[in-house]
């Protein structure tokens, strides 16, 4: 069973004041209005959410992913898994690698590190990233994530629904952040208030790695270009799931690069290329392989070059 939401790293999303506990399992703000209700473990947000709104653009993630997204197939692979990743052997593996390497910025560890946008931790390799914390704050629009999420985390996990664009979580209080394929997910003109909060609720020290997506990747061109001269394309095509039509929006480089950030931040690498990539080009099998731990040792080389050029970046963000 999942402990209760400790209300010292909570913040109610409407009047930004504390919560306190009403009986045993209600949470309500200042004023004593309800905010938060706990339902198997998961404090599950009393007034309706993103994606009510019929003119929300990403209406259609929460949907998704408040529905069937983290609803798993009889071999214990999620829908969200089966649409978006490229689960044959080869190219899992590296995309698990890839992940893994991302793990050393959290070997410092510390009380909370807050997993944002959570959603049922879909790999072991994320599941890692708590191994140094005692307690993984797992935040996400989606209860269902939430309840997926807490068969990973168990116990030393708090479960809280809520809107990266607006955190249910006390500034400074959490010792670090992983937030990974969420923020594209968010509307365009709100994407810069979820990395704010993401920096916000650091505590100072901190490090926040978050997973990102550059529309332009001048690095993931050239692979294509020289994947093409010696891979048919579509050779190595997988059969997958068709993808759900959701809402995505990748702002460019120089746009993050514009921004009037109040913090440090360097660019590291998750990949490269992306799925489309991995499924059109790369077999599974030695040459596969042969050609994926060529990238590898690309990325780990050269991470900052990597994150500037390449599709998938990882953006580190610290609290000085
Ligand atoms: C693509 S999944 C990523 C899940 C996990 N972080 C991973 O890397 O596998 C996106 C998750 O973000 C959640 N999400 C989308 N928009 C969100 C928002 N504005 N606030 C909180 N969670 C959000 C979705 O409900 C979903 O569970």
């Amino acid at each position: 069973m999942a402990m209760k939401p400790p209300v010292e790293i909570l913040r109610c999303p409407q009047t930004k004041g504390p919560l306190y506990w009403s009986g045993e399992d209600v949470l309500c703000s200042e004023d004593g209005a309800p905010r938060y209700r706990l339902i198997n473990g998961v404090a599950c947000g009393d007034t309706p959410g993103r994606g009510q709104d019929a003119l929300d653009p990403s209406r259609s993630v929460s949907a998704f992913y408040e529905s069937e997204g983290w609803e798993q197939d009889e071999h214990g692979q999620y829908k969200d898994t089966k649409a978006y990743v490229d689960t044959r052997a080869t190219s899992l593996t590296f995309t698990r690698r890839c992940i893994d390497r991302l793990g050393r910025r959290f070997k410092r560890g510390g009380r909370y590190i807050l997993d944002a946008g959570s959603g049922a931790i879909p790999h072991n390799e994320l599941l890692n990233y708590g191994a140094k914390f005692e307690h993984r704050v797992c935040v996400d629009l989606s209860a269902p994530a939430l309840w997926a999420a807490q068969q990973k985390v168990g116990e030393r996990g708090v479960y809280v629904q809520g809107d990266l664009t607006n955190l249910p979580i006390q500034s400074g209080t959490m010792d670090a952040v992983t937030c990974n394929h969420v923020i594209y997910l968010i509307p365009a003109e709100q994407q810069k208030d979820a990395f704010l909060e993401l920096w916000r609720v650091l505590k100072p020290g901190g490090v926040a790695v978050i997973v990102y997506w550059w529309p332009y990747a001048p690095l993931a061109v050239r692979m294509e270009k020289i994947a093409n001269r010696f891979i048919d394309p579509g050779a190595a095509e997988a059969a997958l799931d068709p993808f759900p039509k959701m809402y995505h929006y990748y702002h460019s480089r120089s746009w993050f690069e514009s921004q009037d950030w109040p913090f440090r931040y360097e660019f590291d690498i998750y990949r490269i290329v992306d799925n489309g990539f991995l499924r059109n080009y790369v077999a599974d099998d030695w040459r596969g392989a042969l050609f994926l731990n060529g990238l590898f040792a690309l990325q780990s080389a050269a991470p900052g070059f990597c994150g500037r050029h390449g599709v998938m970046p990882a953006i580190i963000i610290h609290k000085d």
